[in-house]
This record gives structure tokens, C-alpha cells and sequence, in this order.
């Protein structure tokens, strides 16, 4: 039996929480929310791209993007959860049938859904590779130079190009992170998500402070690398470096992809929004930048080139390892962290399929996780394969992993930015805004109202064409 979205209830989210369904505070969920912004966006991403488009110039461009684009969509995506007090589509259907707005908003949620599907099918599969690299850390073979190898790079590029061929080991690794995220997300949200963001998002900022730590005391390169990162070269900045910043706010900071709905729908209603979307933004945003003062100086001191493409972390990183004191402990510390990183995105990429199908055929927590956790997993062989076995197959010149890559960061995040943006900005009436983002109406929400709707659609506009052309 399905609930007609327009018959649930308004207000549930804050009627969970003492139900024990609900985050247990504000200080959990921005735990939470800050957990899945916290990914391999801010770890393998970042660093590289800032290093590939000229540092200081295009870390300035980013940091504006956050907070005049990605900040206001993202406070927008968890009002509109946490009013809808469902699952994503089902939100959608409410808030729209409450103002008398078509039902066919819902298409937002549905979009959202199969972008989640997509993204954590082969962001799994990634972040797989970092369980990999952390077993080769402990394991002693990441430094144990092959006999046919005549340098460290080639034998890390071995290691690598050796991994990406083997698919039963990434079978292992894709397979171990959906397992964990099933897990976790089956529990539940206090039981599930919030303890498991209680333990990994502090001891993955820990992890990463003491790498921060160690770059600067074991390296002379720590103010190279802060001066490649915060002296801005505005010659190297192009549009395209522009637009690629853009892009990358809204895969880091989670928007788009209707996850963030999803924990807003179980928070709170005293908690303030903007608040928490400052603090999660800001806690994201911090991390990228220590990343790359964590990455650069290792990687410069061993005269390596910052903008190394995805390879940074698994070639690069690991030859400049191989040449520290103390580097395979390094290492392995480096990719718990990653893998850690990786896990509290999953589960919040998990969540929005795992609320819908818990609320729309009534089935328990543990069967609907499993659903939808197995669909995705058998997805993710796809990207899997597209390494090794199908390599030659392509659609549009990319494999099944760069397309499905495509499809999520550069159409269907910008795609649902956009949407979002301007179903609050110009659907939900300024009345149901008000009394969600409990502000005021004064200038703080009169800025953000104004980004929302002359701001982010038609810049985000400009990337998704940009992108689709
Ligand atoms: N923000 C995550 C990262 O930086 C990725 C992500 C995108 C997670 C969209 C959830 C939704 O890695």
C-alpha cells in the first residue's frame, strides 16, 4: 500500500525526534550533513583540480562559489527536507499539493534518486580503492618495490594500473564499502547514522589534522605548498577553471542529489538552517584545504607535480611515501582517513532511496537498506568492469565509469541545484520559507532569497550547458 504524498502529515520530522527516529540534536545532524559533504570530493578531487588550474586563484573562485552559490542551495535543500518530513519525492508531492502546485514536482525527488542510485554505484567503487591501498599499506606491499620495477613511480604506477586490472580485488573493496554502508544505514538513523558519524567524523578530522602535522614538520615544503594554495595566479585562471569550480562546490558540499533533503527531513524544527549549513560548508571546506596542505608538501618535497589528475592520491602520493621516514605508517593512516571520509558519504547517499522505500511499501529499515544497497552494488560492477573486462566499451567516448561520473557531477547535481533553487526560490511561497528558516525576514534572509533566485539558477544554468555542450 502506498501514502499518497498529499495525505502525510506536515510537521513530522519534529514530531520524530522524541520518537527516537529523528537526529538527537542539531549537533548530530550537522555531524551528519558535514560527514557526507566530507568525501573523496574534498581528498581526491580537490587538491588535484586546484593543482591542475593554477592553485591560489582557483581556490578563491571555489571558496567564492561556496558560499554565493552552494551555501544558499544548500540551506534551500534542507528547509525544503526538513518541511517535507519525508522521504524526497514524497516531500516534493506535499509541499507542492500544500500550496496548491502541480504534483509533477516530484520529479525533482525522482531525479535525485537515480542521481543517488548512479553516484554511489561507482563513487563506492573508488572508495573501495583506498581499502586497497590501506590493506597494501599494512600488508608492506605498497613499498615493497617490485623486482621489475626500476623506480618507486613505476612500481606505484604497477600497484595501481594493477588494481584498476584485477576485478575481483575491486569486486573486494566495492563490495566491502556497500556492505559497511548497508550496515550502518539499516540501523537507523540514531542507531545507524548518527553513532557511526559520532566516531568517524571526529577521528577522520583528528587523522587529518596529524597528516597536516606531520607534512609540516617532516617536510620543508609547508610554505610552498600554502603559498601554491592561498597566493592567487590569476593568469592560470580560465573559464573553464571557473565553471570546473562551480561544479565541484556542489559535489563537495553534497547539493543536488537530494541527500541533504533527506537528513534535513529528520531534523529538528527548532534547529536553525542556516546555521548548520554554515557550519557544515564551513567544516567542508576546511578539509579540502587542509587536504592540500596535507598532500602538497609531501608531494612537492619530492619534487612531483601537484596536478597529477586522479592519480595524486594513488601514484603519486604513495611514491612520495615510499621516500618519508615512518611512510608506510603514513600511508596507512592516509587512507583510513580516506576510506573514513568515503564511508560517512556513502551512508548519506544510501539514505534518501532507503526513506523512500521505507515509506512508499511500508517495509522495515533492514529490507529496505538491503534493496536498495544490493541494487546499487550490482550497478557498481559496472564501473568495476568498465576498468578491466569492458574497457574497450564506450558510449560518447567515455567508459560506463566516466559516464556515469559524467552524468552525476557534471548534469544531474548542477540539474537538481538548479531545480532546487528555483523551486524555493519561485514555487514555495515566501511565507513557508519564512517560518522554516526561522530568520526573520530581514536582510540575511533577504540576501539569501535573492542568490536563490537572480544567482544560482543562472549561473548553475551556465555550467549545465557548458557541461552539456
Ligand atoms: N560530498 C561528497 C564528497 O565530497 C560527495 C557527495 C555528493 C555525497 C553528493 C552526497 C551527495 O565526496
Amino acid at each position: 500500500m502506498s501514502i499518497p504524498a498529499e495525505s502525510l502529515p506536515i510537521g513530522v520530522a519534529s514530531e520524530r525526534a522524541p520518537n527516537g527516529r529523528g537526529w538527537s540534536s542539531t549537533s548530530a545532524f550537522v555531524l551528519a550533513a558535514a560527514g557526507s559533504a566530507v568525501g573523496l570530493g574534498n581528498v581526491w578531487k580537490f587538491p588535484y583540480i586546484a593543482g591542475e588550474y593554477g592553485g591560489g586563484a582557483f581556490v578563491l573562485v571555489y571558496l567564492v562559489c561556496v558560499v554565493v552559490i552552494g551555501l544558499p542551495i544548500l540551506m534551500a535543500e534542507i528547509a525544503l527536507g526538513r518541511r517535507g518530513g519525508h522521504s524526497p519525492i514524497h516531500a516534493f508531492g506535499r509541499l507542492s499539493a500544500q500550496e496548491g502546485h502541480s504534483k509533477h514536482w516530484r520529479m525533482i525527488g525522482w531525479m535525485g534518486l537515480v542521481g543517488t542510485l548512479l553516484l554511489l554505484s561507482f563513487y563506492s567503487v573508488v572508495a573501495g580503492w583506498s581499502l586497497s591501498y590501506l590493506w597494501y599499506a599494512l600488508s608492506g606491499q605498497l613499498f615493497a618495490i617490485a623486482a621489475d620495477a626500476v623506480s618507486p613511480a613505476e612500481h606505484m604506477s604497477n600497484l595501481f594500473d594493477g588494481l584498476l586490472a584485477d576485478p575481483i580485488e575491486l569486486i573486494l573493496g566495492h563490495s566491502l564499502i556497500m556492505a559497511l554502508t548497508i550496515a550502518v544505514v539499516g540501523k537507523g538513523v540514531r542507531g545507524g547514522l548518527e553513532r557511526a558519524v559520532r566516531g568517524m567524523v571526529p577521528g577522520l578530522l583528528i587523522l587529518l589534522v596529524g597528516l597536516v602535522g606531520y607534512a609540516a614538520v617532516a617536510t620543508d615544503q609547508f610554505a610552498a605548498a600554502a603559498t601554491f594554495l592561498f597566493q592567487p595566479d590569476f593568469s592560470a585562471l580560465t573559464g573553464h577553471a571557473v565553471l570546473v569550480a562551480l561544479g565541484h562546490a556542489f559535489f563537495s558540499l553534497s547539493v543536488g542529489m537530494t541527500a541533504m533533503m533527506a537528513y534535513g527531513s529528520y531534523l529538528d524544527q527548532k534547529a536553525s538552517v542556516a546555521g548548520a549549513s554554515v557550519a557544515i560548508a564551513g567544516v567542508d571546506t576546511v578539509v579540502a584545504l587542509l587536504a592540500g596542505l596535507a598532500i602538497f608538501p609531501i608531494v612537492f618535497a619530492h619534487g612531483l607535480a601537484p596536478g597529477s589528475g586522479p592519480g595524486l592520491l594513488f601514484v603519486t602520493l604513495p611514491i612520495a611515501f615510499s621516500e618519508v621516514s615512518g611512510g608506510a605508517i603514513v600511508a596507512a593512516l592516509f587512507f583510513l582517513f580516506l576510506a573514513m571520509a568515503a564511508l560517512t558519504s556513502t551512508i548519506s547517499v544510501l539514505e534518501p532511496i532507503t526513506e523512500y522505500l521505507e515509506q512508499r511499501f511500508h517495509r522495515s529499515r533492514a529490507m529496505a537498506t538491503g534493496m536498495a544497497g544490493t541494487m546499487i552494488w550490482a550497478l557498481g560492477l559496472g564501473s568495476v568492469f568498465s576498468f578491466n573486462l569492458t574497457k574497450e566499451v564506450q558510449w560518447f567516448g567515455l567508459n560506463f565509469f566516466d559516464l556515469l561520473d559524467f552524468v552525476t557531477s557534471h548534469v544531474l547535481l548542477p540539474l537538481g541545484g538548479l531545480l532546487i533553487a528555483l523551486y524555493a526560490g519561485r514555487i514555495l511561497s515566501k511565507e513557508a520559507l519564512t517560518s522554516e528558516l526561522n530568520m526573520g525576514d530581514g536582510y540575511l534572509f533577504k540576501t539569501w532569497r535573492i542568490l536563490l533566485r537572480y544567482v544560482c539558477p543562472p549561473s548553475v544554468g551556465i555550467i549545465l550547458i557548458y557541461n552539456l555542450l
